[in-house]
């Protein structure tokens, strides 16, 4: 298949569109990370996405919306909760897991009875929708396993040949995925950390949020995952990553202490020029965002220099840097050492 690769502007917007209409995949971007994106009304259509990310079945996608009148059929209801927090950080990274509606297709849902909705803030993916009329089932558009592409270029090194079109709509601002919450149990849950952090998803609810088992650790063994897409080993770069708990200089010291493992580095910024060690900077210590911004770049280079070992200095946490922290811990093959 010939994959166009395409600006963003309004005639490439209609074709992208038409070919989703057609009930074909496309590649696009949000906010997060680009998304490959199929009718979420059309089965077959989203099967297709299921192929050109090699994704397991049983791992359900996030239906995108444009606008509120768009959740009729998808869900079966919209609890309170869900308006709570449409209000609060709708349009935006946020995607609330919901009792499913009659509508989705079934390869949506890998057989659940509930859906995640998001409402995406970025212009291309909402022109797209409103073009369209459709709602959009969109997993990241990285091949399973592989860290999820914060550019377009990401997005053809890893789908070219798979998918009839990718939109490129420049960087994407956040660079990890949406912060996932479910409302349908007793206490609201939250299963996956993004940008939108667990104190503003409180403050919004004026409620206790659960962290879901699987987020700050590996998942026991016989322990079952609340969100399928927790128990894959994900993110897995070529490298060896271990995560060094400590200060600047105790990580210093254990990197020097393992030189004849020709480690690399993957520290904060400004950290390089006190290593003598090849390094890859991974945004400002203490800044949860502008790590999650850099966090899938660095993996992605990584990968190009190789095998090897590095040793990662570690998040914090906390704040917006949790969902950095449950990224990298991945990466790492849960690999943390206390300094
Ligand atoms: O930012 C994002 O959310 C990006 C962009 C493209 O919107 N999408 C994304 O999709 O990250 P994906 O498929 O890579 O991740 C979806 C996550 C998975 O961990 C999946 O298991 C979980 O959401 N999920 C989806 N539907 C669910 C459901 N009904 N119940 C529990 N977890 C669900
Ligand atoms: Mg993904």
């Amino acid at each position: 298949m010939n994959t166009i690769f395409c600006n963003a502007d309004t005639a490439n917007i209609e074709q992208a569109a038409q070919l989703l209409r057609q009930g074909e995949i496309v590649g696009l971007p949000t906010e997060t990370v680009y998304g490959i994106a199929a009718d979420a009304r059309n089965g077959e259509a989203v099967s297709k996405i299921f192929v050109a990310k090699g994704r397991p079945q049983d791992n359900p996608l996030i239906v995108h919306i444009a606008d509120m009148s768009m959740l009729d059929g998808l869900v079966s209801k919209v609890p309170e909760r869900a308006q709570l927090l449409a209000a609060a950080f709708w349009p935006g990274p946020l995607t609330i897991i919901m009792p499913r509606g009659k509508e989705v297709a079934a390869e949506c849902c890998a057989g659940l009875d509930s859906v995640g909705i998001r409402m995406p803030s970025h212009p291309v993916v909402r022109a797209v929708i409103q073009a369209s009329g459709c709602a959009l089932a969109a997993p990241s558009a990285n091949l399973s396993g592989s860290p999820s592409p914060t550019t377009a270029r990401d997005v053809l090194a890893d789908m070219d040949g798979r998918l009839p079109m990718i939109v490129d709509g420049g960087d994407c601002q956040v660079g990890v995925e949406s912060t996932v919450i479910s409302i349908i149990g007793e206490h609201p849950v939250l299963l996956r950390p993004g940008h939108i952090t667990l104190e503003q998803l409180e403050a919004a609810l004026g409620e206790e949020v659960i962290i879901s088992g699987a987020i700050l650790e590996k998942l026991k063994d016989g322990e079952v995952a609340r969100s399928p897409g927790m128990k894959y080993k994900h993110y897995a770069p070529k490298a060896d990553i271990t995560i060094l708990k400590g200060s600047f200089d105790q990580y210093k010291a254990y990197v020097e202490a393992h030189r004849d493992e020709n480690p690399a580095c993957l520290c904060f910024t400004g950290e390089d020029e006190k290593l003598d060690f090849p390094c890859i900077c991974y945004g400002k210590e203490g800044d949860g965002n502008d790590q999650a911004f850099h966090l899938f770049r660095c993996l992605r280079a990584l990968d190009e220099q190789g095998d090897g070992v590095v040793y990662a200095r570690c998040p914090a946490v906390d704040g917006a840097s949790m969902a950095v922290y449950n990224r990298l811990i991945r990466a790492a093959a849960f690999r943390v050492i206390e300094l």
